[in-house]
């Protein structure tokens, strides 16, 4: 039967494996550190409700169809994709489905370890106390000294990647199964704390929680819409292959549905209580919410430097924020690490080694965005390097390749095949086609042809 292949690389212990492995990756900086500023600098609740029915319409549609893909497939996404085109008798150029996705990965990943790095930084810093009494403003100083120095972002940049390609040249299974499963209850506890510290310590909760919750439908323009919509894609992990490479390794009997909606419902709790737990700590030290990229870093260990035991809960809080952000980096790269295995016969070390390399270099980009390269002589559309790369990926690239697998999952591949796949029952699946079929192409093409539009005139 079609949907009882042998996983050519391994199948997961379980249907929970798949749980936490797709909640490694899907967990990130994408909830812990972007959320937050994106939904502060466009204006709070309206683009917190477009968000959430993003991942409802669009994401959870297209998370079920790229894990159906991948356990259908069972190989790497060009593989997968390569075999399906072929069942479903279309062009094997489908595969350049796979491929975009592995250059996403790549181009991601080169910015999200030099933030990854600012974590280790806060790490460091909160761990040998050098913020400890540090008001908002202070840590703000702090935060501006760290991002000013090229030395120091590329120094703790270049650990991030030698952390990942150390982990990825191991074989990720086992090192990823049981990080994740220690770091996501971990992380969970420790929000949940500080989300009892915003609430008893600063005068700002119903502030912050009105700022989150409560719809002004005046600061949502079609930009907002787009970064939403972006978002979904990102904090998904969406559109890339990320989960389809996840899906390949997923037990024939396992439920798609109910584990999709399991991440899903995951990902965006743990990005609201972030959010919960930052606008209050950032109103109360006088940090606007649209200070930008470094709203969690100055706000928390502001909170950090009051609270008793903050130097041990901030250590360990931005500890977790380094390890969520190293599972997902795993998904990030794996995709290409396995490709380079793959094509040129090299060993997992010297794959890792090389493709690590690389990003490091491209990320040095990034590292020059916020010092050396900030000028606006090096901007491009008036966006530094690390600008248009976050713009790039999660408003083109991964709206793009999520719309094409929902395409070839619910236009081109055989009804009967994808039916089976998915497992899901007639009314549901009737429900998950028309979303596939219709309403994502709408919106992502509707979303693009408005971008266009705006960029032109
Ligand atoms: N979802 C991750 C986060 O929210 O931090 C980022 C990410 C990982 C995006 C893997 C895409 C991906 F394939």
């Amino acid at each position: 039967m079609a949907d009882q292949q042998t996983a050519v690389l391994g199948v997961w212990a379980g249907r929970s494996t798949f749980i936490l492995a797709a909640a490694g990756s899907a967990v990130g900086l994408g909830n812990l550190w972007k959320f937050s500023f994106v939904t502060g600098e466009y204006g709070g609740g309206a683009f917190v409700l477009v968000y959430l029915v993003c991942i409802a319409l669009i994401g959870i549609p297209i998370m079920m169809a790229e894990t159906a893909l991948g356990r259908q497939g069972r190989q790497s996404p060009m593989a997968s994709m390569r075999k399906l085109a072929r069942g479903s008798d279309v062009s094997r150029h489908w595969s350049l489905l796979g491929w975009m996705g592995v250059l996403t990965g790549f181009l991601i990943l080169s910015f999200y370890s030099v933030i990854a790095g600012w974590a280790l930084a806060f790490t460091w810093d909160l761990g040998v106390g050098n913020l400890r009494g540090f008001t908002g403003e202070q840590v703000g100083t702090h935060f501006d000294a760290l991002v000013a120095d090229p030395v120091k972002l590329t120094g703790w940049h270049t650990l991030f990647m030698v952390l990942i390609a150390l982990v990825v040249a191991r074989g990720v299974h086992k090192g990823l199964e049981s990080s994740v499963r220690v770091i996501m209850p971990l992380l969970l506890v420790l929000l949940i704390v500080l989300l009892g510290y915003s609430m008893i310590a600063t005068d700002q909760f119903g502030r912050a929680l009105s700022f989150l919750f409560s719809l002004n439908f005046s600061t949502l323009t079609w930009e907002a819409v787009l970064a939403a919509m972006g978002q979904s894609f990102f904090a998904l992990s969406l559109g890339m292959g990320a989960i389809m490479v996840y899906g390949a390794y997923m037990p024939n009997d396992a439920s798609i549905g109910s584990a999709v909606m399991t991440v899903a419902i995951l990902n965006s709790v743990i990005a609201l209580v972030v959010g919960m737990v930052i606008f209050p700590i950032a109103l109360a030290n006088g940090v606007e919410p649209s200070a930008g990229p470094r709203l969690l870093f100055v706000s928390l260990p502001a909170a950090f430097g009051q609270m008793p035991g903050g130097q041990i809960f901030g250590t360990l809080f931005f500890m977790l924020v380094s390890l969520a952000a190293l599972s997902s980096s795993i998904s990030l790269i794996e995709p290409l690490v396995a490709w380079t295995v793959e094509r040129f016969l090299m060993s997992r070390v010297v794959a890792a080694t090389i493709v690590s390399a690389l990003i490091w270099l491209m990320g040095m980009g990034t590292v020059f965005s916020f010092n050396v390269w900030s000028g606006e002589e090096y901007q491009c559309f008036g966006m530094t390097v690390f600008e248009l790369l976050d713009f790039v990926t999660a408003k083109i690239m991964l709206p793009l390749g999520g719309l094409l697998t929902a395409i070839f999952a619910s236009w081109i591949m055989k009804r009967s095949v994808i039916y089976k796949a998915l497992n899901l029952s007639l009314a549901r699946f009737n429900l998950w086609r028309a979303l596939c079929r219709v309403i994502i192409p709408v919106c992502v093409c509707v979303m693009f042809a408005v971008s266009l539009y705006k960029a032109l005139t």
